[in-house]
């Protein structure tokens, strides 16, 4: 589908005063996203797996510039609130995205918004949140235009969660595989048909049962702010001299993975996702100008699992976003000795020994309160 087709044909019935509420699950990247064109297009295809107890949860209510007070223009306009309270900062990120899906829905030209958000992990743990963030704004302002009302048993369709993804991407591009779950794709690729580069979709083939319930315990070892911003970072990829080979190298390792994860063959797995997680920093060590996103600490916590996979034969590995801290995946039926080690042998590098536990989950969740 083209762009142009998430243009709706007609406008559509907007109840004003209506509020709606989504929740959007972060996603953990198996094949990185590391690299992008106008308007927000990959460079290449990635893959990630849903999770669960990481969420944004967002309202969104819809108010007639008619109530508001004289001062009113009558253009769009929004209000914003993290957590109970204002968040001015936030703001550039979610007008540019506004710019972005007017034309998507068009209805919002004349209403002001008022938005609320919240996040069930810690605010300032270093895990990205515009994933979250941007899938459940997305959601909220789609099930407002009401072009894809649910069925009687509230439950949406497929075409709602798409143009969802669509609008997302625009958000923030690894939003776009915040929608649905477990496992999500997104980006064009040969050897999947139903791949696209304007929203993410479901992995279509049935996942061997060792990923059913699988683990991601997110090692908080820097809390701070990002080093370098996703969109710095993406732009980095424009002249870098290893790009052509890095986006090649994102479609083979789509393609070993994809295999890995409907025959259960850890040991692919395994070095598919640490190999995408070195690689996305090796193009940050290696971009004009350099940044290195690890800590002391991480290198710590890697060089930790290879002995502990060693030593114990347990399918563990990370991966890593574009910062410091460590995901450790793992299946479920091993947690109880995953967890030992990590209390015994990785708390030492986290920060005030913080680590968040959560597993793959099936997605965006509405918390509308219906009427
Ligand atoms: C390293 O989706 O945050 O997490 O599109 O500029 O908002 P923007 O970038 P963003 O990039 C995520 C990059 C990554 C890898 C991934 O999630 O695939």
């Amino acid at each position: 589908m083209e762009a142009v087709g998430f243009i709706p044909s007609s406008q559509h019935l907007v109840q004003t005063n209506k509020t709606v509420t989504w929740a959007s699950p972060s996603n953990i990247a198996l094949v990185k996203y590391w690299g992008k064109y106008d308007p927000q297009i990959p460079a290449n295809p990635s893959i990630s797996f849903t999770l669960n107890h990481c969420n944004t949860k967002t309202s969104v209510t819809l108010v007639d510039q008619s109530m508001l007070s004289d001062k009113s223009t009558g253009a769009f306009s929004f209000e914003f609130s993290f957590e109970g309270a204002p968040k001015p900062d936030f703001h550039p990120k979610i007008a540019s995205f506004f710019a972005r899906v007017f034309d998507y829905l068009p209805f919002l030209k004349t209403y002001h918004l008022v938005i609320n958000s919240e996040n069930t992990f810690p605010h300032s743990s270093g895990i990205a949140s515009s994933a979250s963030a941007m899938a459940a704004l997305s959601l909220c302002l789609l099930e407002l235009s009401d072009e894809f009302p649910p069925n009687d048993q509230n439950v949406f369709s497929e075409a709602f969660y798409a143009k969802a993804s669509f609008l997302a991407r625009l958000g923030s591009g690894s939003a776009a595989r915040s929608i649905s779950g477990p496992l999500m794709q997104w980006g064009k690729t040969p050897g999947f048909k139903a791949s696209q580069d304007l929203v993410a979709v479901p992995f279509n083939k049935v996942l061997a049962p060792i990923f059913k319930n699988f683990q991601d315990t997110i090692l908080l070892v820097d809390k701070g702010e990002k080093v370098v911003s996703s969109t710095v970072g993406h732009g980095l990829m424009k002249d870098h001299p290893f790009a052509k080979a890095r986006f090649q190298q994102a479609h083979d390792q789509l393609a070993l993975l994809t295999e890995a994860l409907v025959s259960g063959d850890m040991e692919t797995f395994i070095s598919v996702v640490e190999s995408e997680a070195l690689t996305l920093h090796a193009m940050m060590l290696t971009s004009s100008p350099y940044f290195i996103l690890m800590k002391p600490g991480t290198l710590s916590i890697i060089e930790k699992i290879w002995n502990f996979r060693k030593n114990t034969a347990l399918p563990v590995c990370f991966t890593l976003d574009a910062g410091a801290n460590v995901h450790l995946l793992y299946p479920e039926m091993h947690k109880v000795q995953v967890l030992q080690f990590i209390e015994n042998e990785l708390v030492a590098y986290c920060q005030n020994g913080q680590y968040i536990c959560d597993q793959v989950g099936s997605g965006s969740i509405s918390h509308t309160v219906q009427p």
